[in-house]
């Protein structure tokens, strides 16, 4: 796996002076201290390079060797050609068939999902997976309700058969379209194309019922912990981390609380990053590889919820 967060970083202090807020309401509402944010020349396939150089080089594999490219992303470079197929280029993954896939917050999961068929299959042997984003692009710095939420950053994966019992053990992935007007960027799209109109009113930037996400985020994130449990005829007791979406630290504590699981038992950087959608998960992996909290045969549990309305777990042994 690799990760990659951009240098400039935004403290809550900083945004004090841009919108009306403060650093106790950002870090009590959200556990969130500061997060990256792309610097001008970057987007989101310049993120998932970075990412994706140090996966390639921690994995040994080179880039010609990879024979598939998932890219989970909200916040490509442009409408086409996809982010896949630009980081595919910059790689030189010539034999890699490229794609992107839209799940917003859930799309690493999304990803690992449609990756373990692919290899479970055998159709695909070496399939490189990246969450990325910059939402700060899509961002509405004059909405204190949302530009104090989101980071930019990625993640990636390369994912291959397992000669043992490790590996992805099962994901499971749902959405609800009903709920779709709970997290938008209303235009851009064929519904409402570009206008002076929709720049005026600022429909380019992400729109979220904040409060409504976060019940619905609770309810979910529990019950797919649960099924995925269920699955795999397994207690949480028997989990050696959990991984969770860093959307808020009050979704995390209540679904850990949910579940019975000691915070001890579950990864947290939000405080550093904010809310970086599809990079969080993988984000926070490499840093729980880092610092040894994910071991050999530990048992891992990933979970994401976010716009669709999308949600989805995978349980990994390691
Ligand atoms: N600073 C100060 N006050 C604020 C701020 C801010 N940055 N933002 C909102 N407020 C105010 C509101 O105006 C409101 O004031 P009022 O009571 O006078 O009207 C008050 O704080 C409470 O607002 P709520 O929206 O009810 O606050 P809440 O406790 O729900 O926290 C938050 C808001 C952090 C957005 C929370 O609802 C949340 O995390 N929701 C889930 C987000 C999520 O999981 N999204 C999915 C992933 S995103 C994706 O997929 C791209």
């Amino acid at each position: 796996m690799g990760s990659y967060v951009p240098e400039n970083t935004i403290t809550n202090r900083d945004l004090e002076k841009k919108v009306d807020t403060s650093d106790e309401w950002i870090i009590e509402r959200t556990g969130i201290r500061e997060r990256r944010i792309a610097l001008k020349n970057q987007a989101t396939s310049d993120l998932a390079y970075e990412a994706s150089l140090i996966a390639l080089k921690k994995a040994a594999v080179k880039a010609k060797d990879l024979d598939m490219i998932i890219v989970a992303s909200v916040s490509g470079d442009m409408p086409f050609p996809s982010t896949a197929c630009l980081l595919q280029n910059r790689l030189d993954a010539v034999n890699a068939a490229a794609f992107d896939i839209a799940a917003a917050c859930s799309g690493f999961i999304y990803g690992l999902s449609i990756a373990e068929s692919f290899i479970k299959s055998g159709a695909r042997k070496r399939i490189l997976l990246v969450g990325v984003e910059t939402l700060s692009r899509f961002t509405d710095w004059e909405d204190r309700g949302t530009c104090v939420l989101f980071g930019d950053g990625a993640g990636a994966a390369i994912i291959e058969p397992s000669a043992d019992d490790s590996g992805i053990m099962s994901t499971h992935i749902h959405s609800d379209g009903s709920l779709w007007d709970y997290i938008t960027v209303p235009a851009g799209g064929s519904r409402l194309p570009c206008s002076r109109e929709t720049i005026s009113k600022r429909l380019h930037y992400i729109n979220m019922k904040g409060n409504e996400t976060f019940k619905v985020a609770v309810k979910t994130l529990e019950s797919i912990a649960l099924e995925t449990l269920e699955k795999n005829n397994m207690k949480a007791s028997q989990l050696a981390l959990l991984i969770p979406h860093q959307a808020n630290l009050r979704i995390i504590q209540a679904t850990a609380k949910r579940l019975g699981l000691p915070m001890e038992k579950v990864m947290i950087n939000i405080e550093k990053y904010g809310n970086t959608s599809a990079a969080s998960i993988p984000i926070a992996m490499v840093e729980a590889l880092k610092v040894g909290r994910i071991r050999t045969g530990d048992y891992i549990l990933l979970e994401a919820f976010g716009a669709g309305l999308t949600w989805g777990s995978a349980l990994i042994k390691w």
